[in-house]
């Protein structure tokens, strides 16, 4: 794989046309079969391994990340929460989306409150503009909203199952290497009634239901794909934005307990 496709295609302009994800996607008849929860795994399971090494994540799992260089994280995929609930949202009354729309995973009021907490105020985090990354992967989530909406389905699967697992250990390291409070945590704060695990297998079981509400589960895992190369891409921008030598001073967080370099 080249540092490019490492890299998630990071210079790829969004008016570009995306990769064809369908080429090395199992049929929908197969993926019923085998349930689109664990075809999603299946086929995800090499860019997950891509997405753990890259940019400010691999930072924060090392714990050589900074407080601006997640500050940066979060507004921009707040943008990418935003619209994805507001589509889930919108399909509601589908069949196969309406499986996902779950208020109870939705985070983009947490990041709210994060956002907040990280730059002292919410208007001041909103005023950072998005990376082109982030401005990419938002538009792409619009784009996945179109018609029946069924693509959304991939990137609340990469989403919201990603924070609900290895998040938690993301949660954990920024406790501890950047000192953040759970003020600052909410992403990976869930308000679910039972077991984290056993929430989760409920999830996976909405998916695989979804797959038999559309004629198009291989879609959902075309777009599950573009939806890591997107995380990626994000990802290496934000520690490209927050190492840069002319870092504006927005993205400079507030001031707090935290050990980060760029406070
Ligand atoms: C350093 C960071 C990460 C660690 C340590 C990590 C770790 C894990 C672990 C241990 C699981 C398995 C949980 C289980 O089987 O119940 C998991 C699942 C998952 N992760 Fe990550 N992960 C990381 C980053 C990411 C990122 C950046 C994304 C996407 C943007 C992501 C998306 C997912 C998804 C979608 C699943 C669900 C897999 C499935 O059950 O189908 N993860 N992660």
């Amino acid at each position: 794989m080249s540092q490019h496709d490492e890299r998630g295609g990071r210079s790829r302009h969004h008016d570009e046309p995306a990769r064809d994800e369908t080429a090395s996607v199992p049929a929908p008849e197969e993926i019923r079969r085998i349930g689109l929860a664990n075809a999603l795994r299946e086929v995800t399971a090499p860019l997950h391994r891509v997405a753990e090494r890259a940019g400010v994540i691999s930072d924060i799992v090392r714990g050589r990340s900074s407080r601006a260089a997640y500050a940066l994280l979060l507004r921009n995929l707040y943008a990418v929460y935003d619209a994805l609930e507001a589509g889930l949202e919108r399909h509601r009354d589908s069949p196969a989306v309406g499986r996902l729309a779950r208020p109870e995973v939705y985070r983009a009021e947490a990041l709210r409150r994060d956002l907040a907490t990280l730059y002292g105020g919410i208007d001041v985090a909103l005023a950072v503009p998005l990376l082109p990354a982030g401005a990419d992967y938002v538009d792409a989530v619009i784009d996945a909203g179109a018609g029946d909406g069924v693509r959304l389905i991939g990137h609340a699967y990469t989403r919201y199952l990603g924070d609900l697992s290895g998040g938690q250990t993301v949660s954990r390291v920024l406790a501890q290497t950047l000192g953040l409070a759970p003020d600052a945590r909410h992403l990976y704060a869930f308000d679910v009634v039972e077991p984290l695990d056993a929430y989760k297998e409920r999830y996976r079981d909405a998916i695989d239901q979804a797959a038999h509400e559309t004629e198009r589960p291989d879609a959902i895992l075309a777009e599950a794909m573009r939806a890591f190369r997107l995380n990626v891409a994000l990802f290496w921008a934000v520690k490209d934005a927050t190492e840069a030598p002319d870092t504006p001073p927005t993205v400079a967080a507030a001031p707090s307990s935290g050990t980060g370099a760029h406070q």
